[in-house]
């Protein structure tokens, strides 16, 4: 009987459990096992290793709707450099491929986002360690692939926010401002900022100016309006060209972004002298039910993965290219990160809206 492992590593989002669950109920289906790993890569590495058998039951349990991940994840630490208090690093790739070998793995089904599929690639070549990556993160910035799991369910989220804020923003003749999140993208920022109503969108790959997004802002209250609302992607940067890191960030990991919100509201309010209000939406857009895009994308991908392990294939992210399930090389899927495309269709649909993406 072939004995597939699933994890999930990185940031969590919507759809993981529902990923996981497709896994299960495609392995299972055709007489293999599933051993769910704990805390993604930790779960490999600690001895004896972290595991739960998962049987077909789950399959019928609430896992389908839940948020989260029931393997639990680490997005922080990477066992090929793990630092050690002296500050020196240490690699603990044979840990993992130890984990693996004990659980007498036949493949490994790793649900991650860029980084996490770096880090797996690296671990296969250096270990000999099979796996399929599928991918997942809310900021939806992998290049091999047109969506994650979770991105939707975070889009869904922002734009809830976006039309409860219109009223309350509509009432106090506020500008409204929701800082969103998504790392260095502003895939977030544009799609919820065009289903929201956005009168302003404001995302890293494309500089923005003071005058632009007021002036913007002073077309809507020459026609009537009482009040905008303006969308910012967390990695914006402020006219002084930095960006807003929370706290301290560990050695070695990314800043952890947050605050340019209330940075821009700040701005707006001295540039148009209207009263300007923030809303940092935060890891609400990564906690919570899955909608349902995520629930089908979330499905395709984990049985399509299922497949490719069972058949012992290895070193490749299932993907969906131009609206087509298959699958991609790893190095392909971490070669490059997808940014909004300033020149793109969806950028040209906001600005045909009359939305003002701060340049103009
Ligand atoms: O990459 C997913 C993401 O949610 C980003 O959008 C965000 O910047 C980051 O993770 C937050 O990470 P943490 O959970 O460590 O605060």
């Amino acid at each position: 009987m072939p004995r597939i492992g699933v994890m999930t590593t990185g940031g969590d989002c919507a759809g993981l459990n529902a990923a996981i669950r497709a896994v299960v109920a495609t392995c299972t289906g055709q007489g293999a096992e599933v051993l769910g790993i704990l805390k993604g890569t930790e779960g490999l590495m600690a001895d004896p290793p972290g595991f739960v058998v998962l049987d077909a039951g789950i399959v019928d349990g609430p896992l389908l709707r839940q948020g989260g991940t029931t393997l639990g994840s680490v997005n922080r630490g990477n066992p090929l450099r793990h630092p050690m208090p002296d500050g020196s690093t240490i690699d603990f790739s044979a840990k993992v491929k130890a984990g693996y070998q004990a659980l007498r793995l036949d493949n490994l089904v790793a649900i991650g986002g860029d980084g996490s599929m770096r880090i797996m690639a690296e671990l296969a070549r250096r270990t000999g360690i099979r796996f399929i990556g599928v991918p997942k993160t809310i900021d939806n910035d992998l290049a091999a692939t047109d969506s994650t799991i979770g991105f939707a369910t975070a889009v869904e989220v922002a734009v809830e926010a976006l039309d409860r804020l219109q009223p309350t923003a509509a009432s106090h003749s506020r500008i409204m401002v929701l800082e969103v999140m998504g790392r260095d993208s502003g895939h977030i920022a544009l799609s919820a900022g065009i289903a929201g109503g956005a009168d302003v969108i404001l995302i890293p790959e494309i500089p923005w100016r003071v005058a632009a997004a007021a002036a913007a802002i002073a077309r809507l209250a020459a026609r009537g309006r009482n009040y905008a609302l303006v969308v910012v992607a967390e990695a914006v940067r402020d006219p002084e060209g930095a960006q807003a890191v929370v706290g301290p960030s560990r050695p070695g990991a990314m800043p952890r972004l947050g605050g340019i919100g209330g940075r821009v509201a700040a701005i707006l309010e001295r540039a148009t002298g209207a009263e300007a209000r923030v809303t940092v939406l935060g890891h609400v857009q990564r906690g919570g039910q899955p909608g349902a895009t995520d629930r089908v994308l979330a499905a395709g991908l984990g049985v399509r993965a299922a497949e490719l392990a069972l058949a012992g294939v290895s070193g490749r992210m299932v993907a969906v290219q131009g609206g087509v399930l298959g699958d991609v090389a790893i190095d392909e899927a971490v070669a490059a990160q997808r940014p909004v495309d300033p020149a793109g269709q969806l950028v040209a649909t906001a600005r045909a809206l009359g939305i003002s993406m701060g340049d103009a």
